[in-house]
């Protein structure tokens, strides 16, 4: 890792988002599906020039998201919230292409507004297929009794006056064998509206631009669908985009030996810059470090707040890591950078660039006046 680059920092890679965008515009071309970016997962408006060249536009689920897409984006605008503000409806209906009401009660609220604001935005509807493909129930839209999407039983009278669309989102990091399920699941409970909707939103959670991705089924499943009920196809990945796009660069500030466990102390915090390490979990992958053999003990990388839990262990180094050497995470461009927070106060990583020119742009540093303007 090149040292000029600050310690710490996202470094996105332009090479390997252009590979995953590649991919995607791919299976663009080959399904007539279009693939829009989900801005929840990953949101740098410094990398928009590079994927509006492949992708028609973004998914939003709030008023600033919405901005964002619309202001520093471009092209198509899609909605999807599970609540919108009566205070918001108006702003978000001056920006949207495409608007998913996440239920009937919210569809009744804003009905007349939007009808009376058409023409320039379709409306639809969030179905819940109540399938499961995802193990964590955090991550699940369709545990019982799920807040997300209209269950088959209350849309048993046909698609409503005025909705054109319908929606699904139920995949999480999924390849496409899941989707095949699940779009059977939507066929069985929701076949009578796919034969009267203009569009299909198949949601987010495909795993397109990791390797080994099935793009192939894919491909064939949206042809199908486009072709039985002469839908237009819509996908909003998020991660699916982003994925194995870039690091985070690290340095160790100190290291603690107790009591036979060995810590590497970082100037990054997993609780404030990598959230899901210690929500989903998962231990990603750091350069020039594997698992611990059964009975090795390794390092664990320790935080930089004042959480008890703000750790992630064990790696074993080639060569144990000094102070001041830096520690290189992988894969921290999606849900990492969206959702940062500033906990303890913490310094939060710089944003780069690594082109495909060889030469590194840094985006953004960030300082105490980013600390307070969130606060005061
Ligand atoms: C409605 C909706 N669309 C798209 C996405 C993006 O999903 P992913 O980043 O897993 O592709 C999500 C993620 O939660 C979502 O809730």
């Amino acid at each position: 890792m090149d040292q000029s680059i600050p310690s710490p920092c996202f470094v996105l890679d332009e090479a390997r988002l252009r590979h995953n965008l590649k991919t995607l515009k791919t299976v663009q071309d080959q399904s007539g599906a279009r693939i829009i970016l989900a801005l929840k997962g990953f949101a740098l408006p410094a990398a928009f020039p590079i994927i509006r060249q492949y992708l028609p536009g973004t998914t939003a689920s709030s008023l600033n998201e919405a901005r964002l897409g619309y202001e520093c984006f471009g092209g198509e605008v899609h909605l999807c919230a599970p609540v919108y503000l009566p205070d918001e409806i108006e702003p978000l209906l001056d920006r949207a292409s495409h608007i998913t009401f996440n239920s009937m009660t919210q569809w009744q609220r804003y009905k007349e507004l939007f009808l009376r604001r058409q023409p320039g935005c379709s409306a639809a509807i969030r179905i819940n297929p109540e399938h499961s493909e995802v193990q964590t129930d955090l991550y699940n839209p369709a545990i019982p009794g799920s807040r997300l999407g209209v269950p088959a039983d209350e849309l048993t009278e046909g698609l409503p006056e005025g909705i054109e669309g319908l929606h699904v989102h139920a995949l999480c990091e999924c390849d496409a064998d899941a989707l095949e399920r699940l779009i059977a699941a939507v066929e069985q409970k929701f076949g009578h509206l796919l034969k009267q909707a203009k569009w299909l939103n198949l949601g987010g959670g495909h795993l397109i631009g990791r390797e080994g991705y099935d793009t192939v089924l894919l491909i064939r499943l949206v042809k199908r669908l486009r072709d039985i009920y002469g839908l237009e196809i819509i996908l909003e990945p998020g991660a699916g985009v982003a994925w194995d796009t870039g690091v985070l660069v690290a340095t160790v500030e100190d290291r603690i030996e107790r009591r036979g466990t060995r810590t590497l102390m970082l100037n990054v915090s997993f609780a404030a810059h990598m959230p899901d390490c210690l929500e989903m979990p998962y231990k990603p992958t750091v350069q020039g470090a594997r698992d611990p053999h059964p009975g090795e003990t390794g390092w664990r990388l320790g935080g930089m707040t004042c959480l008890a839990g703000d750790y992630l262990g064990d790696y074993v180094f080639e060569r144990d890591p000094a102070i001041g050497d830096r520690i290189v995470l992988e894969d921290m461009m999606h849900y990492t950078m969206v959702k940062t927070t500033m906990f303890n106060g913490v310094a939060h990583p710089s944003i780069g660039i690594w082109h495909e020119n060889g030469t590194f742009e840094t985006v953004r540093r960030f300082g105490y006046d980013d600390y307070l303007h969130r606060i005061g």
